[in-house]
């Protein structure tokens, strides 16, 4: 509907710089330019180089979103960008960038949560979410457990991971095998051709009084490192397929075993599960069985929405604009631990807060002062 707020959102806080722009909940553009391959060598992201990146693909990323959308930068309603949490140097990229477009085109600016905005992408794939939401938020940065009763205003952490999260042991794992990084989506692809039973790695905090929502993937790394480790010492080959399958089935077991816990204990119907891990097909597949069985909707993003993107950022954003969310400061800092129970960082003047203009001039005098 032509009404519906017209948004671009913008992402940095990692080595993806994402610009989408969503009208509503429909999606119209969604530009990634990736720096993953220039991390590659180096087995994880380096943060210098990806603020680098971002500043050289930042122009023409958002240029080739406003093509792909067909629209005038001035047709927009406002300009979202990831504030946090996530790599400061490269976060500041994409706010700085924002706050350049948002300023000259006389847009609202809305700084918002990075991990809010991976729950509030489904709504561009299956409509407006259902509140409150239970989301299962799997990332390379995270884990978590998230009851979110308004995604915009109200987003409540359960539990979340004690050491690793979920893509960083996928990431870990996928070393030790020397199949090269990111390795979730090689881990996922060799799995597919091994026994997920032929070896039994452990579950972290599954045990009863073990915190019922929180995760631990670091002993489990350990146990496939050792347990590859002793073949090797061995002589023996090591059956990639079959610990690929093994690990994957060990840590997709305890995310929907847990996630599945929340719902029934807070008596949710309906699960979302994003992040870059949410792209992982026997996640997906183990998912789909348990919440059926358990009489649970599942909510689950195509994988391209489930990592690092611009259009998820945009999605928050319209959804922000669409409730008269109070929009950010142009002093709008980078946190790069703005905490999940933060979807947005509002001016801090909430008198004011829809007065853009005074929102600015306020915000000049702080900067100067
Ligand atoms: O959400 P994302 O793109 O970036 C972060 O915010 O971290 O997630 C990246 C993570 C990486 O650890 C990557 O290995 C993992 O998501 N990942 C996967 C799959 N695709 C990406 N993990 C398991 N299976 C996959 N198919
Ligand atoms: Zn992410």
């Amino acid at each position: 509907m032509a009404d519906e707020p017209l948004v671009l959102g913008i992402e940095t806080s990692c080595d993806e710089t994402g610009v989408g722009i969503v009208r509503g909940h429909t999606l119209l553009a969604d530009a990634v330019a990736s720096s993953v391959d220039t991390h590659a060598r180096f087995g994880g992201v380096v943060p210098e180089i990806a603020s680098r990146a971002h500043l050289e693909a930042m122009v023409p990323t958002i240029q080739r979103a406003l093509d792909q959308a067909g629209i005038a930068a001035s047709d927009l309603d406002g300009v979202a960008v990831t504030a946090g949490p996530g790599l400061a140097g490269a976060l500041l990229v994409g706010v700085s960038a924002a706050k350049a477009y948002a300023y000259a085109l006389g847009k609202p600016l809305y700084g918002v949560n990075h991990l809010a905005s991976h729950i509030c992408v489904d709504q561009l794939e299956h409509g407006a979410l259902p509140e409150p939401t239970m989301a299962l938020l799997v990332s390379g940065g995270h884990s978590s457990l998230l009851l979110a009763p308004d995604i915009t205003a109200d987003v409540r952490p359960l539990g979340s991971t004690i050491d690793d999260a979920a893509g960083e042991a996928f990431d870990k794992v996928a070393r030790v095998l020397n199949l090269g990084f990111p390795g979730g989506p090689v881990i996922d692809k060799y799995a597919k051709e091994g026994d997920p039973d032929a070896i039994a790695f452990p579950r972290g905090l599954t045990g009863p009084r073990d915190a019922p929502y929180d995760f631990s993937f670091s002993g489990l790394k350990t146990a496939v490192a050792r347990w590859i480790e002793a073949r090797r010492n061995a002589g023996e080959e090591v059956p990639v397929a079959d610990v690929s399958a093994s690990f994957q089935e060990a840590v997709t077991d305890v995310l929907t075993r847990k996630a599945l816990r929340a719902c029934r204990d807070e008596g949710v119907d309906h699960l979302m599960i994003g992040g870059g891990v949410a792209a992982n097909s026997r996640l997906r597949a183990m998912a789909e069985e348990r919440c059926a069985a358990a009489g649970i909707t599942l909510r689950v993003p195509r994988p391209k929405l489930c990592t690092d993107n611009g259009a998820m950022v945009a999605a928050l954003g319209a959804e922000m604009v669409a409730r008269n969310r109070p929009v950010s400061a142009w002093d709008l800092p980078a946190d790069s631990s703005l905490p999940v129970t933060e979807p947005h960082v509002p001016a801090p003047s909430p008198g004011h807060a829809h007065d853009h203009d005074h929102v600015h001039e306020t915000s000049r005098k702080n900067l100067y002062a």
